[in-house]
């Protein structure tokens, strides 16, 4: 149940919605034109990118640590420098987890808080300055 202090992992509905929400949020990625700007980024193959993402948010929604326990500290600034990231790239990804939360059928309340979380999150991987900041 629901309380004050309950994690954004339980909130989500733990394990299986983690996997879900990384699930739609790379199925979008790859389905829909309006985000081949940061689709171009990626591999061609995208299943470690899903593997890793859903191990990470584990952790940073407060549940199991589990892209720790395999990898150690996940130093994601650095790991985005090969990437360029500017406004514009933070602003798709945003887009792309937004619509994935929607469509994972998370609560709206929970959803802007993460919101505001994916964006302190992403605008602290942005290594160029593209406008629009
Ligand atoms: C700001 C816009 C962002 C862009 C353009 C971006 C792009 C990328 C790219 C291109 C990769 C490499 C994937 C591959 O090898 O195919 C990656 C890896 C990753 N990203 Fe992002 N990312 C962004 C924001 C975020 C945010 C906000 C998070 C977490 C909340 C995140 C978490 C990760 C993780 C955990 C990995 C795997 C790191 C590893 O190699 O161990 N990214 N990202």
């Amino acid at each position: 149940m629901a309380s004050a202090q309950a994690t954004p992992y339980q909130r989500l509905g733990g394990d299986a919605k983690v996997r879900e929400l990384v699930r739609r949020f790379y199925d979008l990625m790859e389905a829909e034109p309006a985000y081949a700007g940061i689709r171009k980024l990626h591999q061609p193959d995208l299943s470690q990118a899903r593997e890793k993402l859903y191990l990470f948010l584990s952790g940073w929604l407060g549940g199991p640590q589990l892209y720790a326990e395999r990898f150690g500290h996940p130093m994601l600034r650095a790991r985005h420098l090969a990437f360029a990231i500017g406004a514009a790239e933070r602003d798709l990804w945003l887009a792309c987890m937004s619509r994935a939360m929607e469509d994972a059928g998370i609560d709206e309340n929970l959803r802007r808080s993460l919101h505001d979380a994916f964006f302190k999150t992403g605008d602290w991987m942005r290594n160029q300055a593209n406008g629009r900041e």
